[in-house]
């Protein structure tokens, strides 16, 4: 290990995730292990430009291991975007000495972060946060268990109404470009019919398939829809399919940032503070633009670029699992 590193910055960026602050808890106290001195950057690339940072002691990160949202706060920085944002964002780094950075976040952060290194050699590593597990080179990104339990959640308090009045619900779940939490939200509540950004489907097909549902003599449905899918938004399918069958007693409900907030299960807990040890542990073994992630229970280092390709394919036999057990 690279015993030399003697202070570094960490910051989250992009749309928060629970198990944001249980990861900056790990990044802080593992570098405290280490003698490294921390800096936290508020409000991600912003609060890099403008210089708003402040040291972080261990006793900083007390009590912020079950908060959801991140105390360091986040912003997704259009300035950033720019040269000029990114050399305001160095000058910066190097008034403050800072030697490497640790960034929690996800496609946004990533792309920011690469492009930053590239143009100034300061070595980052991302920390995969986000409820959409749309990053490659982790099984599962920060937060997106927590989210996948409070839409779970949410389905099921649906269901009572569903069953009870025999109605047709769409609930709409975030994801823009994945379907990762609109899969794995549809197998945990049992739901009848999932939409994904990545299955290409026509109003048609769902329209087919609810036809059968309703030879079932099965008088009560849940469609849980990705933000992202080709259809459009789940008040947008709803309204077509109402055109086409009069009778279905159609609701719809979008849980929106619901999803984002909440204290982080068990399991975002786990994964964030072992991620956020891994981070600075990259640091010290010379790692310089990498995620780190868990594969298989094992860290694992991807460079930032093969992370955010959008290279994450959806589990084929889970979107199965979903069409099968729905009968
Ligand atoms: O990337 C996380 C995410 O929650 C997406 O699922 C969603 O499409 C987007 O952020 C919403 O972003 P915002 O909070 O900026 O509206």
């Amino acid at each position: 290990m690279n015993q030399k590193l003697k202070r570094i910055a960490v910051f989250t960026s992009g749309g928060d995730a629970p198990g944001m602050n249980a990861a900056l808890r790990a990044v802080v106290r593992t570098a405290a292990h280490y003698e490294i001195e921390v800096y936290g950057i508020q409000g991600g690339y912003e609060g890099m430009i403008d210089g708003n940072m402040k040291k972080l002691e261990v006793r900083d990160v007390g009590n912020i291991i079950q908060r959801g949202g991140t105390f360091l706060k986040t912003a997704r920085s259009q300035r950033f975007m720019t040269e000029e944002g990114r050399r305001a964002a160095y000058e910066t780094l190097k008034k403050f000495n800072i030697e490497a950075c640790v960034a929690l976040g996800g496609n946004g952060t990533f792309t920011g972060a690469e492009l930053f290194f590239k143009e100034t050699g300061v070595p980052i590593i991302g920390v995969p946060c986000t409820i959409d597990n749309d990053l490659y080179g982790t099984d599962y990104t920060i937060g997106f268990d927590t989210a996948v339990n409070t839409a779970v959640e949410a389905v099921d308090k649906i269901r009572d109404t569903a069953e009870s009045h025999d109605r047709l619900f769409f609930v709409e779940v975030m994801g823009r470009n994945s379907g990762f939490l609109a899969l794995h939200t549809a197998i945990g509540s049992g739901a009848g019919h999932v939409l994904l950004p990545e299955k290409e489907t026509t109003i048609e097909d769902l329209a087919q398939s609810l036809k059968k549902v309703g030879k079932r003599k099965k008088l009560f449905s849940l469609i849980i829809v990705a933000e992202g899918n080709p259809l459009g938004s789940a008040d947008a399918i709803a309204h077509e399919i109402k055109s086409r069958f009069e009778s279905f007693d159609t609701r719809v409900t979008v849980i929106g940032h619901l999803q984002r907030g909440g204290s982080p299960s068990g399991y975002d807990r786990l994964l964030a503070s072992r991620l956020g040890n891994a981070a600075v542990e990259a640091l010290l073994d010379g790692h310089k633009n990498v995620m780190v992630g868990l594969v298989s229970q094992q860290i694992k280092h991807t460079p930032l670029s093969i992370a955010v390709k959008n290279q994450k394919e959806i589990n084929l036999d889970l979107l199965r699992l979903a069409e099968m057990l729905a009968i």
